[in-house]
């Protein structure tokens, strides 16, 4: 590590640990409307993640193929540990496969892209490893595709719903409503893109944030997952592709 990343490291550390001392005096949807949201979202990752991938497909794939190439070590998962071996294959010796049991084991950071009516058994088959660990929830309720569940989860939020299967993960809503043909070729793009994103825990928002920007997108942190996670799922305001401001101008319309 260079001297400056250890130096931003070390800044980085003391801004969540102020941050989370000052959460047990002011509610954190309080906070996040004052905090320096442009500092946690330029918060650096380490150089090198774990990450451990459940759902490796259209959305799994993608993402976990550009963290790869980022730089990152990456386990996929899914029910298909065939089809994931050849997808590590492809990426090279950064890219592994394995169980989900042992993808969450593998990865410090935990990407879940699976259909959202598959929640309840990713909760019976994880459920049990995922206290303390930050989750990125990139999964959607979709009503046509999941049914009833769906529109439950949408009615109550999608990370809140997450969280229901998932007790204790540090859940962050991130790449919900930005297609996966675009997810692994953001970086390569000049135009900036923000990419919304919702959680209560200030050192998950910094990892998801980090790695959100390792694949090219600009980070915004809208708010908490109980105030805007419904709003981080295809079809809503926030749905689609826009440039952080447009991000920021929309969200401010929900709140
Ligand atoms: N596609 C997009 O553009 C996009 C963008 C943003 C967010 N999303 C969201 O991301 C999620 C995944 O979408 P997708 O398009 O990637 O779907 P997909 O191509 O159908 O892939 C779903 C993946 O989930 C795996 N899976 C299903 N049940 C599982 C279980 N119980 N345990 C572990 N893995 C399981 C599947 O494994 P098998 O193949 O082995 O069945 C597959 O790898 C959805 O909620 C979607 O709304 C998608």
């Amino acid at each position: 590590m260079t001297a400056r990343r250890s130096d931003m490291t070390h800044m980085a550390r003391n801004s969540r640990r102020h941050f989370l001392q000052s959460t047990t005096a002011i509610s954190i949807a309080a906070l996040l409307g004052s905090l320096p949201l442009a500092a946690l979202a330029q918060t650096a990752a380490p150089a090198k993640m774990k990450i451990g991938i459940i759902g490796s497909g259209r959305a799994g794939s993608a993402i976990g193929g550009a963290w790869v190439r980022a730089g990152h070590e990456v386990m996929f998962s899914s029910l298909n540990l065939e089809a994931d071996k050849k997808l590590a294959a492809s990426l090279g010796p950064n890219a592994r496969a394995g169980t989900s049991r042992e993808a969450v084991a593998f990865g410090s950071v935990v990407l879940v892209a699976v259909p959202y009516s598959a929640m309840p058994a990713v909760g019976k088959d994880i459920g049990d490893l995922v206290k303390g660990k930050v989750i990125i929830d990139a999964s959607n309720p979709i009503v046509a595709r999941d049914g009833d569940m769906a529109v439950a989860a949408r009615e109550k939020g999608a990370g809140i719903t997450s969280a229901e299967y998932l007790p204790g993960a540090r859940i962050v809503r991130a790449f919900n409503a930005i297609g996966a043909a675009r997810m692994g070729e953001a970086a390569t793009k000049s135009e900036r893109i923000g990419m919304p994103m919702a959680g209560d825990d200030a050192n998950a928002i910094s990892v998801a944030s980090a790695l959100v920007r390792d694949v090219g997108y600009e980070p915004v942190l809208v708010g908490t997952l109980a105030a805007m996670s419904k709003y981080l799922v295809p079809g809503t305001a926030l749905g689609g592709e826009r440039s952080p401001e447009e991000v920021r101008k929309v969200a401010a319309t929900l709140k």
